[in-house]
């Protein structure tokens, strides 16, 4: 029992113990209560787009099927034969009438229910087929995003949503009126405890600091948005279980609160030339609103990030090793609105992409905090900043200014309640 020894002190109001990110046994802990046991992450439902598409993935350290069927029904199944355990899928993505065991060839179908058994003589009177079908994942929708959980009994995902829905919607107001399809992804691993990378979403501090080359490789307009730093109506609020969100530039958070007069960004003139041959000025203005960013950062407990053009997951793979997914996001319509996802992949690839200014700047400190934490796991990391400052916003969930850590402290608290459940 990890808590055996000093029951609060691991997680205080104001620290956690260095010990988070480096004790395996709390990390296996992790994985069964809080990964198991919540609404984790799985697909975007673009990327399901016709009956017999799959993707494989995983929920924790439990690889997963996510598949379409016939009927259109999005299904998470266990990556795990019935038959002797075998995994069934190890590609990324595709399309297939069913899934067939390459060990006995045991097939199953998109829904998970097992359909075929090579050979069924030896099985008579001893298997029933009904009985065997693929452990299936409780799946759920919100907005596009698929979540899934191992968990019967926690509350629908709308629930366990909450108050993040609001920014939710307005991150997918990013099609500018049309859906949003996934564009591109890349993913990478650092040398870090998945928790590292949980607290950097809405950690506003340290923007001007690790992101200095990217500030200096845009342009001043760009450049001034950072303004937000010591804009005190920039502010870091809790969402309710562990989600936050950062507004860096609250005016832009709402992309359909438009009266109009807010100047577009020269850096985007071409886009706006190129559309406005098809598309009429309230349309034009609304997708290269929707490239200007969202202004705000969300964070979802516990793995899902968004900001601007693009999301993150993450997935712990050990205690000390940790798997980043940036998926690019635009709309999904017509050719006209190529040359937008052009930019818009362009973009990410500037600040997220493994060649960006961004990214690499965030994970070399990602790195040394782990290195940190391993050199003296009992000293503590401070997620104090702001306490002295942090009010309850009109929701009643604790707000502070946008450099505070008010996001890392509500992660935490849902972090210490799910960790002390039986
Ligand atoms: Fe899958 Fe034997 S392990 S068919
Ligand atoms: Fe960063």
């Amino acid at each position: 029992d990890i808590f055996a020894e000093a029951p609060a002190d691991l997680v205080q109001p104001d620290r956690v113990a260095g010990r988070l990110y480096t004790d395996p046994a709390i990390f296996e802990q992790e994985m069964t209560k809080i990964f198991e046991r919540t609404w984790v992450w799985v697909a975007h439902e673009s990327e399901l787009p016709k009956p017999g598409t799959f993707k494989s993935t995983y929920v924790g350290r439990q690889p997963v099927i996510v598949s379409r069927d016939r009927k259109g029904n999005l299904h998470t199944l266990l990556n795990r034969c019935r038959h002797r355990g075998a995994s069934l899928c190890e590609k990324p993505r595709g399309q297939a009438n069913g899934f067939t065991c390459p060990y006995h060839a045991w097939s199953y179908g998109l829904d998970g229910t097992l359909r075929g058994i090579p050979y069924p003589d030896g099985y008579e009177g001893v298997v029933d087929k009904k009985d065997l079908s693929l452990r299936k994942l409780r799946t759920e929708s919100y907005g596009g995003m698929v979540f899934a959980t191992f968990a019967g009994d926690i509350e629908p995902l709308a629930d366990f949503l909450g108050d993040a829905k609001l920014w939710l919607d307005r991150f997918m107001k990013q099609g500018g009126g049309y859906p949003v399809k996934v564009l591109g992804r890349h993913q990478f691993r650092f040398r870090g405890n998945w928790k590292i990378q949980l607290e950097n979403t809405t950690d506003g501090y340290h923007f001007p600091i690790v992101h200095r080359s990217w500030m200096a490789s845009v342009d001043a307009e760009t450049a001034d948005m950072m303004s937000f730093m010591t804009d005190p109506a920039a502010i870091t609020h809790a969402l309710g279980n562990g989600h936050s969100v950062m507004q860096m530039v609250p005016e832009h958070s709402d992309l359909d609160a438009d009266d109009g007069t807010e100047p577009l960004q020269a850096r985007f003139d071409h886009v706006v030339a190129e559309l406005s041959k098809t598309l009429d000025d309230g349309q034009v203005r609304k997708l290269v609103r929707a490239m200007h960013g969202t202004g705000f950062n969300l964070n979802l407990f516990p793995n899902v990030s968004m900001s601007a053009a693009f999301f993150r997951v993450l997935r712990p793979i050990a205690v000390d090793e940790t798997l980043i997914e940036h998926i690019a996001i635009g709309p999904d319509g017509p050719p006209e609105l190529d040359v937008v996802n052009r930019e818009r992949m362009r973009i990410h690839e500037h600040f997220q992409g493994p060649f960006g200014f961004g990214t690499p700047d965030d994970a070399e400190g990602w790195d040394r905090v782990q290195r940190g934490a391993q050199a003296a796991p009992e000293m503590p990391i401070l997620v104090n900043r702001g306490l002295g400052r942090e009010k309850d916003d009109e929701h009643g969930w604790p707000t502070s200014h946008v450099t505070d850590e008010a996001g890392m402290r509500a992660a935490y608290s849902q972090w210490k309640q799910m960790m002390s459940d039986d």
